[in-house]
């Protein structure tokens, strides 16, 4: 049975263009996939604690002899490493925060990351075909004057085929502060276009994903 892997990681639970764009990516790929599974984690609403000393030194003791707080943190890097190990597509969603990613998304990612295994020579998952839904308030494409301050698709392509060497995409919804901020009103209508072309744009690539189709 097909299993997709769904993140979120805004830390609104209300109004978040990622978590709109990211579900409907989800529905289309449900819809291609009929009792498929779905494995979510809402990064915001339970948050992963951050790589620590006990994580970082279990992958290198052998598990008779990892203290209980090592072994604890080995279960749940191994714990979210089978979720994506398991998965056959993933789509994140991610806000744009100071021009990268939420922390929460960075703390998934140190706890994913495992030399050996998601990593290293033979990553478990590589090829897995991954959308990653980037919603942003302002605009940061080629030739805008801020292009090079958007550290969240240039780090995340980076992170996800480098290290993890999935196939990475990206859906994003640009302008979303222009609906809700006054100095942005002349951007609204670029907002709303830029939302619906993610929410078709996303459908399109969970329906392609979903039966199949080579990325
Ligand atoms: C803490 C915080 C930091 C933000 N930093 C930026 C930023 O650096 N650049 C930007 O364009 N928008 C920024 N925004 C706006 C968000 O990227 C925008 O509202 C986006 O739609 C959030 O995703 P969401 O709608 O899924 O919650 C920030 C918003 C918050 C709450």
């Amino acid at each position: 049975m097909p299993t997709l892997l769904h993140i979120d990681s805004s830390a609104l639970s209300e109004g978040s263009v990622s978590r709109e764009v990211s579900a409907a990516y989800r529905a289309a790929w449900e819809a291609a996939n009929p009792g498929a599974t779905v494995i979510y984690r809402d990064l915001a609403a339970e948050p992963l604690p951050h790589l620590d000393a006990a994580g970082i030194t279990a992958g290198f003791v052998p598990a008779e002899h990892r203290s209980p707080e090592q072994q604890e943190a080995h279960d749940l890097r191994d714990r979210l490493i089978s979720e994506l190990e398991q998965a056959d597509a993933v789509v994140i969603g991610t806000p744009m925060y100071n021009f990268t990613i939420p922390s929460s998304l960075k703390a998934w990612l140190d706890q994913v990351i495992l030399m050996g295994r998601s990593a290293g020579e033979q990553p478990s998952a590589a090829g897995t075909p991954v959308t990653v839904v980037s919603s942003r308030g302002g605009a940061y494409g080629p030739g805008t004057p801020r292009e090079s301050f958007e550290f969240v698709t240039t780090y995340l392509e980076k992170v996800l085929t480098g290290m993890l060497a999935l196939e990475v995409d990206f859906v994003v919804p640009e302008f979303t502060l222009a609906r809700v901020n006054p100095a942005m009103a002349e951007f609204t209508d670029l907002a709303d276009a830029s939302k619906a072309q993610a929410l078709v744009d996303a459908a399109a690539r969970a329906q392609a994903v979903g039966a199949g189709v080579p990325a």
